[in-house]
């Protein structure tokens, strides 16, 4: 059966986790999905895994909706989200206009990177009947703004923060919450905080559910590797194996460890 944000609701009341991987493509999303993932993130990250630059900032929505056909026509039954990139909420007004747009080229769910200046825009997504995945902590659209990829919500004002944005966002319509990069304390406070399922990439054990990058667990992005990512191609030895392998791990919480996360 499709996977809906009523599953991921229920998975999180039963205190069961649920796994998310990127997919940019048709052969990918069908393999994804068949592993049992139960959401295929259209991520912005293509613009760094497929595209080869050094930030997510030139992907336009062009290069989005290409990406959310094709992995719509491979999919077999994940919940299919997919990422507005950059400046393409600037406003409310843009918000609307862009995210009809991935509506239309497949998605069911639309990620936007922000804090509590995403209020109204999320509430007229909402309204409009376009959920609406919260991204926080570590924004990768926000990268000239930290100073570089860094972890986020360190020490006590900017926990406190943290908190407070994902019950706001929340309340304003947000059916799902994103935390990159928190220290492990603080993704177990802000899951247990909002009542909408909670997905964690570098925010520890606790989250409802985990996403990677799927050329990350794969082994294949170039360069040094996160901390928070696991390479599940090494034991597997097959990618259909990589992807059950990860879906096995999540489903039995053994993915992520104390390796994988950041402290206070
Ligand atoms: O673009 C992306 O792949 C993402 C995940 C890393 C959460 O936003
Ligand atoms: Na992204």
């Amino acid at each position: 059966m499709a996977v809906t944000i009523n599953t991921l609701r229920e998975r999180k009341q039963n205190n069961e986790t649920f796994s998310v991987l990127t997919a940019y493509d048709a052969t990918f999303a069908q393999r994804v999905s068949e592993a049992g993932v139960d959401v295929i993130l259209i991520g912005d990250s293509l613009g760094m895994v497929l595209q080869g630059h050094d930030s997510t900032l030139p992907v336009s929505m062009n290069d989005m909706c290409y990406h959310t056909r094709a992995v719509a026509n491979g999919n077999k039954g994940a919940l299919i989200m997919a990422d507005m990139p950059f400046m393409s909420y600037g406003s409310t007004d843009a918000a609307l206009k862009n995210a009809a747009k991935l509506m239309r080229a497949g998605a069911q769910m639309v990620k936007l990177e922000g804090t509590d200046w995403m209020e109204d825009t999320i509430k007229a997504l909402s309204d409009r009947g376009v959920p609406v995945c919260a991204h926080l902590g570590l924004t990768p659209q926000f990268v000239n703004k930290f100073g570089g990829y860094k972890v986020q919500g360190r020490g006590d004002a900017q926990a406190e923060a943290m908190v407070k944005h994902a019950r706001l966002l929340e309340a304003a319509g947000a059916d799902m919450i994103l935390l990159e990069c928190v220290p492990s304390e603080l993704g177990k406070r802000i899951t247990e905080a909002v009542s909408a399922p909670v997905i964690g990439i570098g925010a520890g054990p606790d989250t409802d559910g985990q996403v990677l990058v799927l050329h990350d667990m794969l082994g294949v992005t170039p360069g040094r590797r996160p901390r928070f990512v696991k390479n599940f191609m090494e034991e597997a030895g097959s990618v259909q194996g990589a992807l059950e392998a990860y879906v096995a791990a999540v489903r039995e919480r053994r993915f992520p460890s104390e390796e994988h996360t950041f402290k206070a």
